[in-house]
């Protein structure tokens, strides 16, 4: 592929378009377009859902209180935020941070695509159901998809909780997170890899999870396509 100096270029200049989108209706009550923070060239990118107030404000994912755990939770498995690459499903606030719809999330999509594509990490992590799903094109939820690294476009992908519901749910649920990020922490350090090393756009499709030791799920979900 081209160099980390010619993808972080690229990736500045669809910010800047992205400053600028009015593609769907979320334009209308952004403050600013939070278009993704961090290295261009991380091993991990982690994707969000939508800006909320802090994020809106300041135009940087993971300013406010989600981000505070998020924080706490890299620095438990020895990452700092300024080493990963940080963005969202929508790049604008929804109104009362009601759910992102349908329409907006397609109306971004591309943004997020462009994205993964010249961050080009190692790993993904994804945080609650909007990005989860999204990106592993499945209707099953977060409960089910979380414990479980899936190979994902020649990488993998860990859907985990987002902080939100860490912080007003249960212990349980910051529990279980932790259990991720060290499940995360051992694919970005190789020790789990996949068995055949995917060369092929249809190796992509179908092919077995690498189950964490309590990993639930035995069928993949599709995938987004990254590269259609
Ligand atoms: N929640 C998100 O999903 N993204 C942010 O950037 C902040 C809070
Ligand atoms: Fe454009 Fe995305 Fe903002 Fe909608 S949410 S206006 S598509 S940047």
């Amino acid at each position: 592929m081209t160099t980390p100096a010619a993808r972080a270029e690229e990736l500045a200049a669809l910010e800047r378009v992205a400053l600028a989108c009015t593609a769907c209706g979320l334009a209308e009550g952004r403050t600013q377009v939070v278009f993704g923070a961090g290295d261009a060239d991380a091993d991990l990118m982690i994707v969000g859902e939508a800006p909320g107030q802090r994020e809106d404000e300041q135009g940087i994912p993971f300013v406010g209180p989600s981000g505070k755990l998020l924080e706490t939770l890299l620095g438990e498995i020895g990452l700092d935020r300024s080493e990963v690459y940080i963005g969202n499903v929508v790049k604008c606030r929804p109104p009362r941070n009601r759910d992102p719809r349908p329409d907006e999330i397609d109306a971004c999509g591309d943004y997020l695509r462009t994205q993964l594509r010249l961050v080009d990490p190692k790993v993904v992590l994804t945080l609650g159901n909007f990005s989860s799903k999204l990106l592993l094109k499945t209707t099953t939820g977060i409960t089910r998809l979380r414990g479980t690294a899936y190979p994902w476009w020649g990488r993998f992908l860990v859907p985990t909780y987002h902080p939100a519901a860490a912080l007003r749910g249960s212990a349980r649920v910051l529990e279980e997170m932790r259990h991720d990020f060290s499940l995360l922490a051992k694919v970005i350090s190789g020790e789990i890899v996949r068995e055949t090393p995917p060369s092929t756009e249809a190796d992509h499709n179908g092919v077995t999870p690498v189950p964490d030791t309590d990993g639930p799920d035995d069928n993949p979900p599709a995938q987004m396509d990254l590269f259609a």
